[in-house]
Formats: C-alpha cells, sequence, structure tokens
C-alpha cells in the first residue's frame, strides 16, 4: 500500500471484507455515543425524523459518489482529485479531507479513552451495586482527574498507530467481520432490558414522537453533520475504502449495505439509551458524558450485567478503533502515496501530533466542543457538497455510469442518482448549512 503504483495497492481479499471494513468505518462512536447525545440535545423524535430522511436522500447519495471517485481513481482522496479533476483546485477537497481527520481524530480518540475506562471500572466491578446518581458522579470524578483521560486517550492513539501499520488486510478485515456483528448482539440484550424498564414508554415516545416546534435551522445542521459523521462521509475515507473495492464490485450495494448497518445500530441505541433515561429520571439533554452516565444502570438491573457490561464497553472500544484507523488511514494513506513520506514515519508523526491536540480536547471543553462542532457540522457538510457537484458537474456522466454498472452489471436507480446528485443534494446542503451557521439570516 506504500507503492504509487496501483497494481501493488493492497485490497480486500472478499466481497464481505470491504462492507464489513467501511461497516467498520461507519460504526462506532458516531452511533452509540453522539448519536444519542444529539437526539437528547435536539429535541427527540423531529430530530430522528430529519436525520433518517438525510440518511437516505443525501448520505446514500454521497456515499457512493466517494466510493466511485476512490475506485475510479484507485487512490487516496487527495491524488484522486488529482488524478481525475481539471483543476488544481480540487485538490482542496482532499486538503479539507486530511484537515477533516485531525480535528476528528483528536477528539474521537478522547472519548475512546473514555470507553476504555469504562472497559476498566466493569472488570474491576466499579461500577457494580450503584445507584443512578453514583454512577453520575463515577463520570465526574473520572473527567475532573484529567491525567487518566489523558493517559487512556494516549493508549487508544497508539493501538489505532499499531493497527493502520498491519496494513489493510491483516489490520483491519479480520476484526471486523465477528466482532460488529456481536456487538449488535448486546446492544439488542440492552434494548430488551431497557424496554422492560418501568417508565420506558416515555423514552419511546420521546425518541419516536416528533415534536415539530423543536426544529430550528441548527436542529436540521446537527442532523445533517450527524448523518455526514455517522456515516463517515465527506471527508475522504470512503472514497480511500472505494480504492480498495474490486472493479467486480457494484458500488451501490455497498453504500446501501453500509448505511443500512450504520442506522439500525445507531436506533437500537436509541431505543436502549432514552427508555432508560426516563425510567431513571434523568434527563435527555445531557452533556457528552449522556451514555456513560445512562447505560451503566441497565447493566446493574439485569442478570449477569456485570459480564454483559465488561463485554459491551470492550466491543464499543473495539468499534471506535475499526472507525479511527479509517481516519489515521486517511492522513497516512495522503502522506504515503501524495507526500512519499514512509508509512511508518508517517503513521508515528501523525499520532504524535494528533496525541497532543487530544489533550488539548481533555484539558478544555471548549476545544473539544468546537472540534465536535466544526468537523461535523462545517467541514463534512462542505466535503460532502463538493463531492456531489464534482460527481455531478465535473465528471462526465457515461463515466460516472460505467464505475457505477461495473464491469456489465446494471444501476437501475442510476437516473434517481444523477438528478440527487446534481440537484436535489448540492441545495439541501448548501441550505442547510448556510442557514444553520446563521449566514443567510445575516444576508436576508
Ligand atoms: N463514522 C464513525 C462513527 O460513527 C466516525 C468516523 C470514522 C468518521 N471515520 C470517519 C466520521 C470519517 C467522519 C468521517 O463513529
Amino acid at each position: 500500500m506504500a507503492n504509487i503504483d496501483s497494481s501493488s495497492r493492497d485490497g480486500f481479499t472478499s466481497k464481505f471484507g470491504v462492507i464489513a471494513a467501511a461497516a467498520g468505518s461507519a460504526i462506532g462512536l458516531g452511533n452509540i455515543w453522539k448519536f444519542p447525545y444529539e437526539v437528547g440535545n435536539n429535541g427527540g423524535g423531529a430530530f430522528l425524523l430529519i436525520y433518517l430522511f438525510f440518511i437516505v436522500a443525501i448520505g446514500i447519495p454521497v456515499m457512493l459518489s466517494e466510493l466511485m471517485i476512490g475506485r475510479k481513481a484507485q487512490k487516496n482522496v487527495f491524488g484522486a482529485f488529482k488524478l481525475l479533476a481539471p483543476h488544481k483546485a480540487w485538490r482542496l477537497v482532499g486538503v479539507m479531507g486530511v484537515f477533516a481527520a485531525f480535528l476528528i481524530l483528536s477528539f474521537y480518540a478522547v472519548v475512546a479513552g473514555w470507553t476504555l475506562e469504562y472497559v476498566y471500572l466493569a472488570v474491576t466491578n466499579g461500577l457494580a451495586n450503584k445507584t443512578p446518581e453514583e454512577i453520575n458522579n463515577i463520570f465526574d470524578v473520572f473527567m475532573s482527574g484529567k491525567l487518566i483521560p489523558v493517559l487512556w486517550t494516549l493508549l487508544f492513539m497508539l493501538l489505532t498507530a499499531l493497527v493502520v501499520l498491519g496494513g489493510i488486510k491483516n489490520g483491519i478485515e479480520k476484526y471486523t467481520k465477528v466482532l460488529m456483528p456481536l456487538l449488535l448482539v448486546i446492544i439488542i440484550v440492552l434494548d430488551i432490558k431497557a424496554l422492560t424498564l418501568e417508565g420506558a414508554g416515555e423514552g419511546l415516545a420521546f425518541l419516536f414522537n416528533p415534536d415539530f416546534a423543536k426544529i430550528t435551522p441548527q436542529v436540521i445542521l446537527s442532523a445533517l453533520g450527524q448523518a455526514f459523521f455517522s456515516l463517515s462521509i465527506g471527508m475522504g475515507v470512503i472514497a480511500t475504502y472505494g480504492s480498495y473495492i474490486p472493479k467486480s464490485q457494484r458500488l451501490g450495494n455497498t453504500a446501501i449495505s453500509v448505511s443500512f448497518a450504520d442506522t439500525l445500530i445507531a436506533l437500537l441505541a436509541g431505543i436502549a439509551i432514552f427508555p432508560a433515561v426516563f425510567a431513571f429520571g434523568m434527563e435527555p439533554a445531557q452533556d457528552e458524558g449522556l451514555v456513560f452516565r445512562v447505560l451503566p444502570n441497565i447493566f446493574n438491573q439485569m442478570a449477569g450485567g456485570s459480564l454483559f457490561q465488561v463485554l459491551f464497553f470492550l466491543l464499543l472500544c473495539i468499534a471506535a478503533l475499526t472507525s479511527s484507523i479509517s481516519l489515521l488511514e486517511v492522513i497516512v494513506a495522503y502522506m504515503s502515496e501524495e507526500l512519499k513520506i514512509k508509512r511508518r514515519t508517517a503513521t508515528w508523526a501523525t499520532t504524535g501530533f494528533i496525541s497532543g491536540l487530544g489533550v488539548l480536547c481533555v484539558l478544555f471543553s471548549s476545544v473539544f466542543g468546537a472540534f465536535v462542532f466544526i468537523s461535523s457540522n462545517v467541514l463534512l457538510p462542505l466535503g460532502g457538497l463538493f463531492i456531489v457537484i464534482f460527481v455531478g458537474y465535473v465528471l462526465k456522466q457515461a463515466e460516472v455510469k460505467q464505475e457505477l454498472e461495473a464491469h456489465g452489471g446494471r444501476f437501475n436507480l442510476f437516473k434517481v442518482f444523477i438528478f440527487i446528485v446534481r440537484y436535489i443534494a448540492p441545495i439541501a446542503i448548501g441550505v442547510v448549512f448556510l442557514k444553520g451557521i446563521g449566514v443567510i439570516d445575516l444576508i436576508l
């Protein structure tokens, strides 16, 4: 993979391998940590409805566009734009993606560090037999300690670097295939328990009954940002994976399966968390600690809960790892393929730098918050906007069609896809973005 010559690039060995790795990138803290926290802070059901609409109408087409760009070019994002785009300015989309990867990985490693702490707490019985109030305090005390969150962040970055150095095939494919289905099973067990708690109905109502009065431009932008973040789209991760997909595989199926799996996990996480939030008398709108303050209470009421708790946080951590490696991979692929830096050197230098930013995120919650907001709600939507414009207007439609139909297969939805990519997605992203950050209000 260090080579620029595409014939010697590493690839995936099986069809399931690609879907598993792309799903591994998509499924992560975004589904289980960020999604519930966004739903809670943005009023519940109405946010969910808009989120689901964005996944289908914008997320899937953007994912397909990205897969297509990557596979056509057989290169990392930056190299792909360099090869396919007529004008140099398009390379900035790749640069923006690499920049987004830095920001995302910095706070991502911090939250992944929290999951490591919770694995530790669960193993040492630190969460068992505690009241909801005590569980709540445990998170606050942990966060105020600073040093321990920093150490976990560094450990997580180290793990990420070690997997990335192992290369695509051995590193990624092996883990995701078995572990993600197992995570799904545990979440379903959690759901069942959560749904039988007294007061669960109120949580379900919060999640599924839309209250349209709660919709504001900011809520809509957050839903768009969350859709992009959760699907790992808008900055080149998926394009990089696309470049590893064999030419014989149909990309439309990949985009749909990955998006479906990702959305399912987020929904199931919500179905565990909100019933519990109301059953334990907590508030749905909370800080970033939401899942860590809520979920241990469900495990504590479950037969065999301690074991499930250990497994859950461990698998969550692994889900975070299969996402973080995709982020680090974007940066490393760029540095090694474009800047000709050795993979090993690129990996360690990037890991060191991001660890530094991660420490800043631990020390200053404003930095943490800014990184989350700027990456999800600014960089990813803008990246997605440029990607659809590129596929809709810059590439020749016949080329796009050919790449999507891969070796004689048919892509029946091509007309729908092109219509969305040319008209719906650019306008929708543009309006939601400008309105959400307040630019439209300034002008009108
Ligand atoms: N989608 C991942 C999650 O939900 C996070 C992630 C991995 C990501 N790679 C990305 C987000 C690229 C945006 C872009 O946890």
